[in-house]
């Protein structure tokens, strides 16, 4: 459900900035784009073809072949109980992430920034993807390889590859923290530190419920919204600039909207996903529209 909205592009895998809506032709094209691109010749000859992934970290800008992931001593054929993008038990081929964080040089108070085809920027907390204790979920990079495509996500036409950080065991991970259709991984600061302007007032106090507010929009919100003109995923419109939800929506048509979107406004590209009680609270949807009227005080001038 939280994903069936999400917009559906083709995959231009090396396009970075992300790319806009493309026709759906242009995808058949992308099987045989990325088989100039990345051939590995593996096993008896048979080919394997999978995308590249772009990595932007400690030691600068590089490429990491997909195919060659997929046969990478640590690679496995994992399963996924409960996938946050298709809904149901996956199957992938995957690494584990920790494999490509080593090559970014990612540490535990980076974040890594996730970026996918369509948009979609995902900031994802050094120490939650680096975790390593036994019972601490632990994040794998699927890869979609040629020969065995993965199927269209629930009401699209795309998969979620050609890369998709999935959750083997994915207890306190957030729905929007399984970020698909990624091309590129970068190691950047924490998002508060990045763009200030998201933050509360330094006045708020530590453990204050507009401090978790915050901290659920960047996970669950500014993968697609800015706040502020802070951010950089394009998806939807900035939540503070020019004017606030909170400055128009009434409160139960706004916590409605976040439950259920087309519930509230309903058109065929809505591309806003609806959160349920399993990935934002109530308690939590409280806090997080407390962050946001919040916000509309801590207006930033707006662009020109
Ligand atoms: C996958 C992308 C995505 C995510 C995640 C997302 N949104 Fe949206 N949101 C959109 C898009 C796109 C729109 C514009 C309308 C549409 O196409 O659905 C939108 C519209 C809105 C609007 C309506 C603005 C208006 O003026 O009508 C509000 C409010 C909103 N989002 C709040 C949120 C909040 C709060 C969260 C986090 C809990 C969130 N969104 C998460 C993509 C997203």
């Amino acid at each position: 459900m939280t994903y069936r909205s999400r917009p559906s592009y083709c995959a231009a895998q090396l396009a970075v900035p992300p790319t806009p809506w493309r026709p759906r032709a242009a995808a058949r094209l992308r099987r045989s784009v990325r088989a100039g691109l990345t051939v590995l010749l593996a096993g008896w000859g048979s080919l394997v073809l999978a995308a590249s992934l772009t990595l932007d970290g400690a030691h600068g800008l590089r490429q990491l072949d997909g195919a060659a992931l997929a046969s990478h001593p640590k690679a496995q054929d994992i399963e996924v109980p409960g996938d946050a993008a298709y809904q149901r038990h996956m199957r992938y081929r995957a690494v584990p992430l920790a494999v490509v964080l080593n090559e970014l040089g990612l540490g535990p108070s980076d974040t890594l920034e996730a970026v996918a085809t369509d948009g979609f920027i995902a900031q994802l907390p050094g120490a939650l993807v680096l975790a390593q204790e036994p019972g601490q979920p632990q994040p794998w990079l699927a890869i979609e390889i040629d020969s065995a495509p993965w199927p269209a996500l629930p009401g699209k036409v795309a998969s979620a590859g050609p890369f998709y950080i999935v959750w083997p065991q994915s207890v306190g991970v957030r729905s929007e923290q399984w970020p698909f259709a990624v091309v590129r991984l970068n190691v950047r600061a924490a998002p508060d530190k990045r763009w200030p302007q998201i933050a509360v007032s330094a006045q708020v106090p530590a453990g204050d419920r507009l401090r978790r507010g915050q901290s659920l929009f960047v996970v669950q919100c500014m993968v697609c919204h800015r706040m502020n003109g802070g951010g950089d995923a394009q998806v939807g419109p900035d939540l503070n600039l020019p004017m606030n939800p909170t400055e128009y929506y009434q409160p139960h048509a706004l916590r409605q909207l976040v439950r259920n979107p087309s519930s509230v406004r309903n058109w065929p590209t809505q591309l806003m996903p609806g959160f349920g009680p399993a990935q934002i609270s109530d308690v939590e949807l409280d806090d997080l529209l407390a962050y946001l009227a919040h916000m509309a005080q801590q207006r930033k001038a707006a662009p020109q």
